[in-house]
């Protein structure tokens, strides 16, 4: 997978806004069940009402994708891979920052049918997936910067499980940065970026000190995304 976090594009924009100052409106609500945080009424916080109506479907948060025990699964199958590695943080060109990776094809029972599920919900019938699982391993003071994953490499949706720790993806208009959407990810979701949301957007995850959304504290630890991709039709 080196090869997609080299390939992204880089693109080194500060935040723009802090949550405090920001306009509320709903992009989006899950379609799970109880909240992991039930303060958090919504997951999704967007800069305008016409940029949430625009994306429609193009942007997803599903709480409790994965139950405790699959999370766990996925944990058993990876630490002892990924232990084995370093926290990557000195390379100051890095799209991601504080990481240590793999990729995986064969899972166990469990996780298979997890993925399947994920599979299922995220991708168009018919489209064929990158073959490994991209599994992502961020340090507490690990981040992700804004970027847009490589469009020779993967196609139309990019759909993420987030393990051990809740977190918040922001997503920056590309040629607009007044447009932008804060996604709460709270721990055993799963993301899903299509289309538009994809092409279109930058995004990135925040670092523990920036994790606020809606002007509430998300503190970040660590993190392990498992992610899914197309590839480019
Ligand atoms: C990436 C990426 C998001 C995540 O690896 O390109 O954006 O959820 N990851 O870890
Ligand atoms: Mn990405």
């Amino acid at each position: 997978m080196r090869v997609l976090i080299r390939a992204v594009k880089h693109i080194y924009k500060q935040p723009l806004c802090n949550a405090a100052s920001r306009e509320r409106s709903i992009a989006s609500s899950s379609e799970g069940s109880g909240l992991l945080q039930p303060r958090h009424e919504k997951l999704i916080f967007c800069s305008t009402a016409e940029l949430s109506q625009g994306l429609g479907g193009n942007v997803e948060v599903r709480t409790e994708f994965i139950s405790e025990e699959e999370e766990s699964a996925f944990m058993k199958e990876l630490e002892q891979g990924l232990r084995k590695k370093r926290y990557e943080f000195d390379h100051w060109d890095d799209a991601i920052h504080g990481y240590r990776e793999t990729e995986r094809e064969r899972w166990g029972v469990m996780c298979t049918a997890v993925l399947e599920r994920l599979r299922t919900v995220a991708f168009p019938k018919g489209s064929t997936l990158l073959g490994p699982v991209h599994v992502l391993d961020l340090d507490k003071a690990g981040y992700i910067k804004p970027h847009i994953d490589s469009v020779k490499f993967c196609g139309t949706t990019i759909a993420g499980l987030s393990l051990l720790s809740d977190s918040i993806m922001r997503l920056v208009k590309e040629d607009d940065a007044a447009q932008w959407l804060d996604l709460l990810l709270p721990r055993r979701s799963l993301y899903i970026l299509r289309d538009q949301a994809r092409y279109k957007f930058t995004h990135e995850i925040l670092r523990d000190e920036d994790s606020v959304f809606d002007g509430q504290r998300v503190p970040r630890q660590r993190r392990i995304s498992v992610i899914c991709r197309n590839l480019p039709s």
